[in-house]
This record gives structure tokens, C-alpha cells and sequence, in this order.
């Protein structure tokens, strides 16, 4: 049982483990994306310039991908909506997954530190926009005219993740810090927990298929499919606050 009063800003971090079971690819498991792609070559500013159109096929194929109708949010996703409607502290959902499906479920207090793939950016005039269809290096961007400008709106390797001044903010405040689905190799956000707790005040928690290699960083690990384990989370959290 978690002892945290009600008014707790709860500060959830999410990866791709946590899309699994709605029929998205994680990254490092064994049947992962990398294990299939270099991400050199499809997930770099290198790989980006020697191979435009290598990157765009392979973003092109998540999205088709993501909004194919077999693609739904899973229990998780709905279980952590349900947390912020009814919790009566903040919430804050971070998460690493370019995928819409915290925001298919309900959760509106959401950021995405890894960029979105339903949006591109012109590199000049830096605008994200919505976007659903194919992209390629011939398209023109709508707003300054320029061709071969436009990129999908992700974060690759060596950039900066987006949003960190808002993160910060919500790592320091936090009082339960919990960590859902993500092998916690990516920096930064696999030293959220550490900065979490050099502030001393929160429970730190890992919910994941299997104990990932900084689980004993946390106070706490969890393992099994997220289907199961945030929806029971959930319930102990809100179950405790009516008691
Ligand atoms: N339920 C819970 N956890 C699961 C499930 C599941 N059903 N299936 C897999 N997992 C766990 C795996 O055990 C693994 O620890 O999810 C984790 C996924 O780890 P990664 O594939 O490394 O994904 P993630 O941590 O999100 O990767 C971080 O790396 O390449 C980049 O930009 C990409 O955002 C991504 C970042």
C-alpha cells in the first residue's frame, strides 16, 4: 500500500512497454525495433541527412501503423486517464512514446519529451503541424514554401528532448514518482528517478514486464504486463484516498 495523502502530485513516466499490449513495438526487447533497424541510420540528425528518404519510409510506416484500426489504447492507458479525472492532486504524464494513445484514452495533463508522430516540423520555419498522410522529401511546407524542409516531429538521438523546463518543475513537486513500461537505457529520462529521489520527498516506483536495469533505484518494482499492473495501481491509489 502507497502512504500518500490526497493531495500528492503524482508524476508518471511512460515507454513503449506500456503500448505493447494495444499492438505498438517496443525498442530493445527481443522482437524490438532495433532489433530489426539500426537507429543510426533512422533515428539520428546523421541519419536524417544521409538518407532522407530512408528516415521518412520508416516514420511513414509507424504512422500508417498507429492509425490503423487495429491500434487502441489498452487498459493501462485508460487506467492512468481514469487517475487524473479522479485524483484529487496533479498529475503529470510523461511520456517518451511518440504514439496519441494517452490522449486516445483521456489523459489530458501529458507530455510528450520525445516529440509526436501525427506531427511534422518545417526545419526553417520550426512549426509543428498535424499530419497523418505519408510525408517525402518532395513535399513543400505550407507556411515558408521551402521543399525537403518538412521532418517528422520526433526526437532523435543526439537532440534535445522537448519540454524539459516543465519536467524539472514536475520532478522537484512530486511526491510519487512511478515509472511505467520503459527499459530506462535513454537518458534523460532514465535519470528521472535518481533526480526524484535527491529531493528526498517522494516514492519512487516501477511498474514493468520485468525488473529493468536501474529497478533498484526505486523503492519499489512491480513486474507483469501494464494491462494488469496500472489498473491495479490505480485502484489502490484511489481505493486508499475514499478510505
Ligand atoms: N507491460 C509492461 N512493460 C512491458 C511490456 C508490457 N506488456 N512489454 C514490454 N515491456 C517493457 C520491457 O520489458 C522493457 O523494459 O517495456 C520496456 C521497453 O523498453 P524499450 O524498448 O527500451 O522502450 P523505451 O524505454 O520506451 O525506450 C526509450 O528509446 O529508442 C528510443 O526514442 C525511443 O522513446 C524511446 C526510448
Amino acid at each position: 500500500m502507497i502512504g500518500i495523502a490526497s493531495n500528492t502530485t503524482i508524476l508518471i513516466l511512460t515507454g513503449a512497454g506500456i503500448s505493447k499490449e494495444s499492438g505498438l513495438d517496443t525498442f530493445r526487447d527481443r522482437d524490438g525495433i532495433w532489433s530489426r533497424v539500426s537507429l543510426e541510420d533512422v533515428a539520428t540528425p546523421e541519419g536524417f541527412r544521409r538518407d532522407p528518404e530512408r528516415v521518412h519510409a520508416f516514420y511513414n510506416a509507424r504512422r500508417r501503423s498507429l492509425i490503423s484500426d487495429g491500434i487502441a489504447p489498452n487498459p493501462a492507458h485508460a487506467a492512468l486517464a481514469r487517475l487524473e479525472r479522479d485524483w484529487p492532486g496533479r498529475i503529470v504524464v510523461v511520456t517518451q512514446n511518440i504514439d496519441d494513445l494517452h490522449e486516445r484514452a483521456g489523459s489530458r495533463a501529458l507530455i510528450h519529451m520525445h516529440g509526436e508522430l501525427l506531427k511534422i516540423r518545417c526545419r526553417h520555419c520550426n512549426r509543428p503541424r498535424e499530419w497523418r498522410a505519408d510525408l517525402d522529401c518532395a513535399h513543400v511546407c505550407p507556411d515558408c514554401r521551402r521543399a525537403g524542409s518538412l521532418r517528422p516531429h520526433v526526437v532523435w538521438f543526439g537532440e534535445m528532448p522537448l519540454e524539459m523546463g516543465r519536467i524539472s518543475e514536475a520532478l522537484s513537486e512530486c511526491g510519487l514518482f512511478v515509472s511505467i513500461g520503459t527499459s530506462g537505457h535513454v537518458y534523460p529520462a532514465a535519470g528521472f528517478v535518481a533526480e526524484v529521489r535527491s529531493h528526498g520527498r517522494a516514492h519512487t516506483l516501477e511498474l514493468n514486464l520485468e525488473r529493468s536495469e536501474g529497478a533498484g533505484l526505486f523503492h519499489e518494482s512491480r513486474t507483469g504486463p501494464a494491462s494488469e499492473l496500472v489498473p491495479a495501481f490505480v485502484d489502490e491509489l484511489l481505493h486508499r484516498q475514499d478510505a
